[in-house]
């Protein structure tokens, strides 16, 4: 039974074709349009979503109400029949706009007319990711380094294909003919395709193996928080309510990248203390990662997602916030007046030959406001797998580039800065970078470390077991049937 937190709230309707809580049964061209869709989505998984999946029951949760703790039913599931649906946090029928322009108007039920447009974008955009990234981890399955690993895996890839759904579901409800088109291409689409790519370019790069996933979602999937974070606070309700039921499913897709980067470092770690080794070659010899891989991955997920926050000047993020239609970081908890009208914010940028901070009017540089804050839990992240190299008393830390390090979007585009902050020149930069950025070499390295490892309990060489299993099992649990 589904526990309702307020009378006037749906429970999650499992009974339906479309499992939803915002009563799709009594809205029938919205959910007939819906059901159009749905075999649509179910081809463009069968076709771009893990591959050779079809069969294999997977240990999965599967939301069952929207509270925090909504997260109660775990069980075997074949992943083309997840059911996939639309689930928006309660209604709080007092909210209201808490910035901007609009600033304590009643929270938007429907869309202005004004924002109908930017707000197409900008749930345009958002679900654009979600698909991609299922399309850029299609073929990892084949080389897991375990079982548990394997779940994970599908667990965020079923999670990126509900996230879908969530946008989908605002773009039919509230965007008439429009929305339904939009819906449409977000399934023709593909990541890395040259003539129909994804939106954004770090969507469009391969994930090509295992370290690159874990990259990926400690890195990219915090992004994903982020913009998520400053869309939960717009003054359009449904999107706010959409995204903060987002927020609650990310979470443990950066668990998993975190502890999957932690867990190979563990293992090197072991390694070359066991052996006593610090040569990244003899390192390598022992068929695990070196420290200076790990960090040179580190440095390109890290710059690729810098770029995905935009221009550090943007009129569109200062129109956006003027509007009510993005917010900051934890809009409602941090003080202020909420216009930002008379506030100054430092950007770094390039200017005459040097790298320089200057003070700009805040509303223009909300961007880098955001990125700073994705940043800090960053580096808050490095400084937790930074235990793991100083528990085995080994000297190497890993460290975050300077924000200006191989940057293609906003104030350094065309420049050349280094991880340490020093601007350089093409020619310089051309003979360094292969230090600073993962070669084919390393790319060719790693990949030949991929196995695929599927015995319960078994756990790949190059990275170590988890501290515990999930939801209470044991790390020997036979997560995925391939009965
Ligand atoms: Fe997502
Ligand atoms: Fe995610």
């Amino acid at each position: 039974m589904v526990e309702l937190t307020d009378g006037t709230q749906q429970p999650i309707d499992y009974s339906q074709r479309i499992p939803n809580n915002v009563d799709l049964s009594n809205d029938r061209a919205l959910q007939r349009a819906l059901e159009r869709w749905q075999p649509a989505f179910l081809n463009w998984w069968n076709e771009t979503g893990p591959a050779h999946s079809a069969a294999l029951q997977v240990y999965l949760r599967t939301a069952v109400s929207v509270d925090r703790d909504g997260w109660a039913n775990f069980g075997y599931v074949r992943m083309p029949e997840y059911r996939w649906g639309i689930f928006l946090t309660p209604r709080d029928e007092n909210r209201k706009v808490s910035f901007g322009d609009h600033q304590s108007q009643p929270a938007w039920q429907e869309i202005p007319g004004e924002y109908r447009s930017t707000l197409r974008r900008i749930i345009v955009t958002q679900g654009d990711t979600e698909p991609a990234s299922v399309e850029q981890q299609r073929l990892l399955g084949a080389t897991c380094p375990s079982l548990y690993d394997l779940r994970n895996l599908f667990q965020v890839n079923v999670e990126e294909g509900r996230h879908l759904w969530a946008m989908v579901y605002l773009l039919h409800r509230y965007f008439g003919r429009d929305g339904r088109e939009e819906a449409e291409a977000l399934l023709e689409r593909r990541s890395g395709d040259p003539n129909n790519p994804r939106i954004l370019t770090a969507f469009n790069e391969k994930t090509s193996n295992w370290l690159a996933f874990f990259m990926f979602t400690f890195f990219t999937d915090r992004d994903g928080k982020f913009q998520l974070a400053a869309l939960a606070e717009s003054g359009f309700d449904p999107l706010a309510r959409t995204t903060k039921f987002m927020l609650t499913e990310e979470a443990h897709h950066m668990f998993v990248g975190e502890s999957g980067v932690a867990r190979a470092l563990q293992r090197t770690c072991e390694v070359m203390r066991e052996r006593h080794l610090t040569d990244p070659a003899q390192v390598r010899g022992q068929g695990v990662i070196d420290l200076e891989t790990l960090q040179r991955f580190v440095n390109f997920h890290y710059s690729v997602t810098l770029d995905l926050f935009g221009s550090e000047i943007s009129s569109n993020a200062a129109s956006y916030y003027t509007g009510g239609l993005k917010g900051r970081y934890e809009e409602t908890k941090i003080g202020g007046d909420h216009s930002l009208n008379s506030d100054f914010y430092t950007v770094q940028e390039v200017a005459e030959g040097v790298i320089a901070s200057r003070s700009v009017p805040a509303l223009t540089a909300l961007n880098v406001r955001l990125r700073d804050d994705y940043t800090g839990e960053i580096q808050a992240g490095l400084d937790r797998w930074n235990r793991i190299p100083e528990r085995f008393g080994i000297p190497f830390r890993l460290t975050l580039p300077h924000v200006g390090f191989h940057r293609k979007i906003g104030a350094f585009a065309g420049h050349y800065v280094s991880p340490d902050g020093q601007l350089l020149t093409k020619t310089e930069w051309e003979g360094r970078s292969v230090d600073w950025l993962p070669s084919d070499d390393d790319h060719e390295f790693v990949g030949s470390l991929m196995g695929r490892t599927i015995e319960p309990g078994k756990f790949a060489n190059w990275i170590a077991p988890p501290a515990r299993g999930i939801n209470n099992l044991p790390v020997e649990f036979e997560y995925v049937r391939f009965d």
